[in-house]
């Protein structure tokens, strides 16, 4: 398939996506968000943005780049974004980024709550939450009375439904099989249907 204008597609499919498309696509998600996507990108560009096309009824990935570009492209580069992005997470992910944070990093900063001192943890792409209850865990596992000290965990993502899942905090047993089961069930409260979810103490953290 061509553009109107005769460009190749770099995707065989319904839409036609021209280098031009991809770069501006590219170039759209690199300033929205500051992630970089590369050339070998191109059938997974076309994958998750085709369903966006067919939902807005457009014809062209032409058609897309304009609808991003403009002010009332602000919700679609939102959704263009969270198309664009993995949520691929699990509680205790990685590890042994928990075995440091308990063995190396908290004997120091529980020392520093005790004291009266500030702690301070950020978990700076949380997607649906698993990552910061991980490290609210490990926290209270080092720390039981953290939540009546200064010490908070900040969850931030680009994504604001994976923001307002890990809000919400229900997940179900099978995704918190990863974590130590002694913890999680002290910490998360029983919900419907096989749920868990977060109790008052990993929430105030
Ligand atoms: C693969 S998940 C990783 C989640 C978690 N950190 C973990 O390791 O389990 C990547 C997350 O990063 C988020 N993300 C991507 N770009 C971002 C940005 N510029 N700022 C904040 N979050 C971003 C995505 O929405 C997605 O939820």
């Amino acid at each position: 398939m061509t553009s109107a204008a005769g460009a190749p597609s770099m995707v065989e499919g319904e839409f036609v996506l021209t280098p031009e498309d991809f770069r501006h696509i590219a170039h759209t998600l690199h300033s929205y968000a500051g992630i970089a996507l590369g050339e070998g990108k191109a059938a997974l560009v076309y994958s998750r943005l085709a369903k966006r096309l067919r939902v807005l009824g457009l014809r062209s990935f032409r058609e897309y780049c304009q609808l991003i570009d403009g002010v009332e492209g602000v919700d679609e580069r939102q959704l263009m974004t969270a198309a664009l992005t993995t949520n691929v997470t699990r509680f205790y992910r990685e590890p042994h980024h928990f075995d440091h944070l308990r063995d190396q990093v908290m004997p120091r900063l529980a020392a520093r709550a005790r004291a009266g001192g500030r702690v301070r943890l950020w978990s700076a792409a949380c997607s649906n939450g698993q990552e910061p209850y991980s490290m609210a865990l490990t926290v209270l596992q080092t720390l039981p009375e953290a939540a009546d000290l200064d010490v908070r965990i900040l969850a931030t993502d680009i994504d604001p439904n994976m923001v307002a899942q890990g809000h919400d905090g229900t997940y179900s047993e099978e995704a918190l099989e990863p974590a130590p089961v002694t913890l999680w069930r002290k910490y998360f409260d029983r919900a419907d249907r096989g749920q868990w979810t977060a109790g008052a103490q990993l929430k105030r953290l």
